[in-house]
């Protein structure tokens, strides 16, 4: 889960994935692998989608006469990189926006550009990346889990609307990956690494239209609907207990964030 939102376009016989994200750094690197391991053309897009509105028309110039057969939009952020009260950032007001932009206005915008091109050529592939944190209400996630069930009731509504005409929408649910978003947890039998929960979730592609990805993140999210019910998540009881846990964990949860913020420099 390595680069925001990813397409890949075919035209005079040349397979050109185009990592799309906000730095052109990042961009080049991912871009330089892909042509040195892969031997695939790439084309890159930088855009910020915690931006909003404003980025489409350019993104849209850009994508001009190519054929995009696969569109990923794996683009997320969220709320506060811990579990944190809705009031409990600093400027909420721009915070809101920038995880609205990034999490709903990315997928559809982004699926509002590609898929006439898809419907009219009768194939195609949109996977959208949301979170085994839609599947409940998620207390000190709220907005995040808010974001990611209109990614997930989007991308199902979408796909019954659109696969009777050969275009499919994948929606994959996943547990924890260790990535930046969860300061390079380490992986274990629960948490997966990115590249291998890409390459099970990649695997899913052709067989579910709405998956976790992978069985560990499958079997996970079966034990939490019954262990861990909205109807307990949601009580006054868990939600101290897990503001309680968010205290606790808060100074470890600082630090791992300044390691990754160093690594990413
Ligand atoms: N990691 C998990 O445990 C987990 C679990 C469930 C769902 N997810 C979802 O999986 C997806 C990928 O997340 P991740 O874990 O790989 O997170 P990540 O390590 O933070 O990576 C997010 C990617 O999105 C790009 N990005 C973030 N904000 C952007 C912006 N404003 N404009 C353009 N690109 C932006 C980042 O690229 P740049 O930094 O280069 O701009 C980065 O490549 C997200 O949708 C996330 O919600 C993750």
């Amino acid at each position: 889960m390595d680069s925001g939102q990813w397409s890949q376009g075919r035209r005079q016989g040349l397979d050109k994935p185009m990592p799309l994200s906000r730095s052109q750094v990042k961009l080049r690197r991912v871009s330089d692998e892909i042509e040195s391991r892969f031997k695939r053309q790439t084309r890159i897009i930088q855009a910020d989608f915690s931006e909003g509105a404003s980025i489409y028309p350019a993104i849209a110039e850009q994508l001009k006469g190519l054929e995009i057969g696969i569109l990923v939009n794996n683009v997320g952020m969220n709320y506060a990189g811990m579990l944190v009260n809705f009031l409990d950032v600093p400027d909420p007001e721009k915070k809101i926006t920038e995880v609205v932009n990034c999490n709903i206005l990315s997928v559809t915008q982004m699926s509002r550009l590609i898929l006439p091109q898809m419907v009219e050529r009768g194939k195609g592939l949109i996977i959208n990346i949301s979170s085994e944190a839609s599947s409940q209400p998620q207390p000190m996630l709220t907005l995040y889990s808010a974001t990611k069930i209109c990614v997930t009731y989007f991308s199902r509504s979408l796909n019954a609307e659109y696969q009777g005409r050969g275009v499919t929408v994948q929606c994959v649910t996943p547990f924890m990956v260790s990535t930046n978003m969860t300061h390079n947890i380490k992986v274990n039998t629960l948490v997966k690494s990115a590249a291998s929960f890409a390459r099970d979730a990649l695997n899913t592609v052709g067989y579910s239209s709405f998956t976790s990805g992978c069985i560990s993140h499958a079997l996970q999210h079966n034990a939490m609907a019954i262990f861990f019910p909205a109807w307990l998540r949601l009580s006054p009881f868990c939600v101290r207990r897990i503001e309680r846990f968010s205290k606790e964990v808060r100074q470890l949860i600082e630090e791992r964030m300044a390691q990754c913020q160093k690594k990413q420099e």
